[in-house]
């Protein structure tokens, strides 16, 4: 695989440069997003060597339109528009960003690049197209005609097969940026891990970590148990949960793995109107009794509903106990996880802003991390290699 650092200046200057980020993120939590400050070094060394960029993203989920140029409505979403972004990275990055929308035709907007001063530009929305999610390689060709050469950093898209992240590396010399080296080099550390490797899992579904449970079954010494995903192994037992959470579909795998001692689950809940909405004191302690003597730590989901902070103390224990192990090196992915994190950092540890935690490595995927760490071969990676 090419990566962004071995290209010489040469090979950079003068050149037009697509660039796949992820963007997929709520405007407000922007600014301290690691989806989005992960990606500045990549932007800087690009300009700094002195190619124009052209960004590329998705963001949420809008149901397409056949082509650019259309006349639909879904164009000029404002819901799902990546135009508030012009604002927030052009101030992160203190340079000038142009956006460029779909109303016009490839022609156009392949004019409006390289007729322009500027040397950052933002595409709209690439899910407004009906073939990125495709893979459709004739857009991919049509965006590859923007440019001379194609950098991945969008990891947390990566495991899927979209035109802008797949496709488009037929036609265009293509490596992988700094935030996509980071991600591999980091989760395929996980591959190895020094042990005791103890896996937190939370969140409320359990059928986007079987592919992980069982990729680790034996490499991983605990799987700590917590949020809705717990609700499925309740019910695996025969145990009542009110009106908690769970999976239907799922509780057959959880029956499976039940009696396996590596799967440590609570020992006590919080309850709310008959809906289980955090794990209890004694199962904090008895968490964090395991966490302290990991190696290696991976950290999925949230173990309850941390947004009423009532119930945020199970998840906020799991943040201290990890900040608190220095010895283990520390895994943290999914996007609830990772904006828990923040808040609960800061309660934590009350100089979290100023200090660095070196042993902590927040991944920018949800999805993606989960295939990764599953042994999935995400699309976007094996295109690059
Ligand atoms: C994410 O936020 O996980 C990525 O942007 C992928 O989004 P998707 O699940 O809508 O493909």
């Amino acid at each position: 695989m090419k990566f962004l650092k071995d290209l010489s200046k040469k090979e950079i200057a003068g050149k037009t440069c697509l660039l796949r980020i992820d963007l997929n993120i709520a405007e407000k939590e922007a600014r301290n997003s690691s989806r989005i400050l992960g990606i500045l070094p990549t932007i800087k060394f690009l300009t700094d060597n002195g190619a124009k960029v052209v960004i590329l993203s998705h963001r949420g989920r809008p149901k397409p339109v056949k082509w650019a140029n259309s006349k639909s409505k879904i164009l000029n979403s404002k819901e799902f528009s990546l135009k508030p972004f012009v604002k927030i990275l052009s101030k992160l990055l203190n340079k000038q960003i142009k956006f460029v929308d779909f109303n016009k035709n490839w022609k156009e907007i392949a004019a409006t690049i390289n007729g322009s001063k500027n040397n950052i530009f933002l595409l709209e929305n690439l899910r407004f197209l009906v073939g990125e999610e495709k893979n459709n390689p004739k857009l991919a060709k049509q965006l590859a005609n923007l440019g001379d050469m194609y950098v991945n950093d969008a990891f947390a898209v990566s495991h899927r097969a979209n035109a802008s992240v797949e496709a488009i590396t037929k036609f265009l010399p293509s490596c992988a940026g700094f935030l996509l080296e980071r991600e591999i080099k980091n989760l395929s550390a996980m591959m190895k891990p020094k042990k005791p490797l103890v896996i937190i899992l939370g969140g409320a579904k359990i059928s986007d970590k079987i592919g992980l449970i069982e990729n680790f079954i034996e490499r991983a010494d605990y799987f700590l148990i917590g949020g809705g995903i717990a609700h499925n192994f309740l019910l695996a037992q025969g145990l009542p949960i009110g009106d908690s959470i769970f999976e239907e579909k799922t509780v057959e795998f959880a029956k499976k793995i039940l009696n396996n001692k590596k799967v440590i689950l609570p020992v006590d809940y919080k309850i709310k109107n008959r809906k289980i909405l955090d794990i209890g004191p004694n199962t904090i302690s008895l968490y964090e009794n395991i966490i302290k003597k990991a190696k290696t730590i991976i950290w999925n989901g949230p173990m309850g509903y941390f947004e009423n902070p009532k119930f945020a103390k199970g998840s906020e224990g799991i943040v201290k106990a990890i900040i608190n192990n220095k010895k283990a090196f520390s895994i943290i992915g999914g996007g609830e996880t990772t904006s828990l994190l923040r808040s609960a950092q800061i309660n934590a540890d009350k100089n979290a802003d100023k200090r660095r935690y070196p042993r902590l490595f927040i991944s920018t995927g949800g999805g993606a991390m989960l295939e990764y760490l599953a042994g999935k071969k995400l699309p976007g990676i094996k295109a690059l290699e």
